[in-house]
């Protein structure tokens, strides 16, 4: 079930993400760094809210192009938090990909409630993280001090 889920996903969004790739420009194509991680947060925060809305309007195929963005993204998330040695980190970006897997094995069955329990773990995983590892930084925000 959960390998359908993500077969799925990818199929649903092939096209899709060979657009998103070539564009090396897109903050989506680059590898993180301390000055690429707040745009591409923010970037995330718009698909958290393509998301919720492709859910309650049941555009299962669009759900399916969301999550083909934020698995990469998250991959690219756990990639940089592994080299900096902080193993909460990694572990929370875990546990924001099994919630995208939820949301996609929801959407293979087209079902909105547990789509949205999905949701509400990855929200979930957003506030433990900035909680335990973003700090205020005048306007915005920046990577807590030694985390
Ligand atoms: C593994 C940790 C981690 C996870 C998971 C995480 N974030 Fe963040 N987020 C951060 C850190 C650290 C910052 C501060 C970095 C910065 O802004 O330069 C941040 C900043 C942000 C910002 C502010 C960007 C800005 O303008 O500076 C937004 C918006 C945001 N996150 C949204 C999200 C959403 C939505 C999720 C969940 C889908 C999420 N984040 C998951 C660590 C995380």
């Amino acid at each position: 079930m959960r390998r359908s889920g993500v077969l799925y996903v990818q199929q649903v969004a092939v096209a899709l993400g060979v657009l998103l790739f070539a564009g090396t420009g897109s903050v989506l194509a680059q590898d993180l760094t301390e000055e690429t991680y707040g745009p591409m947060m923010a970037e995330v925060r718009l698909l958290v809210g393509d998301v919720s809305q492709h859910i309650d309007n049941r555009y299962w195929p669009e759900l399916g192009e969301d999550l083909d963005k934020m698995f990469p993204i998250f991959r690219r998330m756990e990639a940089f938090w592994t080299a900096r040695g902080n193993d909460g980190a990694v572990a929370l970006v875990g546990d924001g990909i099994a919630a995208l897997r939820e949301i996609g094995q929801a959407g293979v069955a087209m079902e909105v409630a547990p789509a949205q329990a999905g949701l509400t773990n990855l929200r979930a995983v957003c506030g433990s993280c900035h909680e335990a590892h973003r700090e205020a930084d005048g306007d915005g925000f920046k990577i807590k001090a030694g985390s």
